[in-house]
């Protein structure tokens, strides 16, 4: 059985991305995060080719999705992602990110990624404007704003990327039907970084070295809830 759904609200969701994880232990890694509060489990997918890095796919997705009840959020650093969609979809993952930058035809595959009954979600780079979705807004279920260049864990938050959300937030309260688009936001958050983007409009917090990279998960995930509710 799928997990509920998020719906905007002013809770702020927590998505460990498991980059950070010890891959060699991988499903005692996912159980660690679940039992301490994970409210997603975000899925970084490198091809080589888009981003400078290779991780894993839709094969080491579908193990993953059998032995965890976590909601699967798989944000696609492809450069073919309507080939690959199919594939994440029966692997089973709720909810499938698509770079901007890497969709020729990006109404076509959100609409691939929703017909499949996941949510579908955009990625933005930080060198890609928010202005770009003003005629798509309304078909996303969430937009991603990168605030470190995909690629690799461990980055330095990048400053602009708050006032991006902060305009997204804006492009989204504007435009009839995006009312409700989460807003998630990607690479470098922490206990420094979380207040300012939740201030902005965030809704979605994925968190790699600042979960993962922790010893006492719990503890790491509850630092991240008490920074958004200092927002
Ligand atoms: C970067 C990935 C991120 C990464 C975040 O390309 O998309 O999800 O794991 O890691 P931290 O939180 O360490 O910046
Ligand atoms: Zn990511």
């Amino acid at each position: 059985m799928s997990p509920e759904r998020p719906t905007s609200g002013d809770r702020v969701l927590i998505a460990p991305s498991l980059l950070s994880a010890d891959f060699v232990r991988l499903s005692e890694e996912i159980a660690d995060v679940a039992n301490a509060g994970a409210d997603w489990l975000h899925l970084d997918i490198m091809d080589g080719h888009f981003v400078p890095n290779l991780t894993f796919g839709p094969p080491v997705v579908k193990g993953i999705a059998g032995c965890t009840e976590l909601f699967l959020d798989a944000h696609l650093m492809v450069s073919n992602p309507d080939e690959l969609v199919p594939a994440f979809l029966d692997a089973g993952v709720h909810a499938i990110s698509v770079h901007q930058e890497a969709c020729t035809h990006l109404h076509r595959t959100l609409n691939q990624i929703r017909d499949g009954g996941a949510m579908a979600g955009v990625v933005l780079n930080p060198a890609t404007p928010v202005e770009t979705l003003t005629d798509i807004i309304s078909e996303c279920d969430y937009v991603l704003i990168m605030s470190v260049n995909p690629g690799f864990g461990g980055q330095k938050f990048i400053a602009a990327s708050v006032e991006k959300v902060r305009r997204l937030r804006a492009l989204c309260q504007s435009t009839p039907g995006a009312e409700n688009v989460l807003i998630q936001i990607d690479g470098g958050i922490d206990v420094r970084t979380a207040p300012a983007v939740v201030a902005a409009g965030a809704r979605i917090l994925v968190a790699g070295s600042a979960v993962f990279g922790q010893p006492d998960r719990r503890q790491a995930i509850e630092i991240l809830q008490k920074a958004s509710l200092e927002a």
